[in-house]
């Protein structure tokens, strides 16, 4: 059985650059659906309620076509935002260091420059989904969006860092103004725990 992970801090912790009614709505609904939902398309098939989502999503193949596009969108859900409540953190923000800097500077060639490319990366989204930093098997980095649960994990990516550009991560407090949600966002990024996932 998958199970929600409690919140690595409180609700109101991130304000005012995500409000707590937000992460109640985001965690408390969004998040604990996909887990209900992904536990509830499994059920019947043990073998594969017992293995961590990454694999899940790893091997999309090994899962009964007629449940795989219900187990993509689900383990995705459920892995995405795990995944996202851990790359941000109050009084996170400031500058990358240490090997991920290095790897930011050389593949855009400084940090500025990188965050202007994520930025329009993540405003020319259409519709639901994520704009990711992976890193690639050869170790170049890359922005990449995908749409609605679709994971790097399944392309064989690994992601460093994501924002979530569902309306459900901004809409109460953002409206439709996702460009001042995205530069919010720089605010509370955990560049310590992104650093981690690109050593991982
Ligand atoms: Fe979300």
């Amino acid at each position: 059985m998958y199970a929600l992970p409690d919140l690595p801090y409180s609700y109101n912790a991130l304000e005012p650059f995500i409000d707590e009614q937000t992460m109640h709505v985001h965690h408390d609904g969004h998040h604990a659906t996909y887990v209900k939902n992904l536990n509830d398309v499994l059920s019947g098939h043990n073998e594969l309620l017992n293995i961590d989502t990454k694999e899940l999503l790893k091997s999309l193949d090994k899962v009964p076509e007629e449940i795989r596009t219900k187990v993509k969108n689900n383990a995705g859900g459920h892995f995405h935002h795990s995944f996202f409540w851990r790359i941000i953190k109050p009084n996170g923000g400031g500058e990358p260091k240490g090997r991920l800097l290095e790897l930011i500077s050389k593949n855009f060639k400084d940090f500025n420059s990188f965050k202007e490319k994520f930025k329009d990366s993540a405003l020319s989204l259409f519709g639901s989904g994520w704009t990711w930093l992976i890193v690639n098997p050869d170790g170049k980095l890359e922005i990449l969006n995908l749409p609605n649960q679709d994971s790097p994990i399944s392309v064989d990516k690994t992601p460093v860092f994501t924002i979530d550009l569902w309306e459900h991560a901004y809409y109460l407090k953002y409206k439709n103004k996702r460009a001042d949600f995205i530069d919010a966002f720089w605010n509370i990024v955990n560049w310590e725990q992104a650093e981690k996932n690109l050593n991982s």
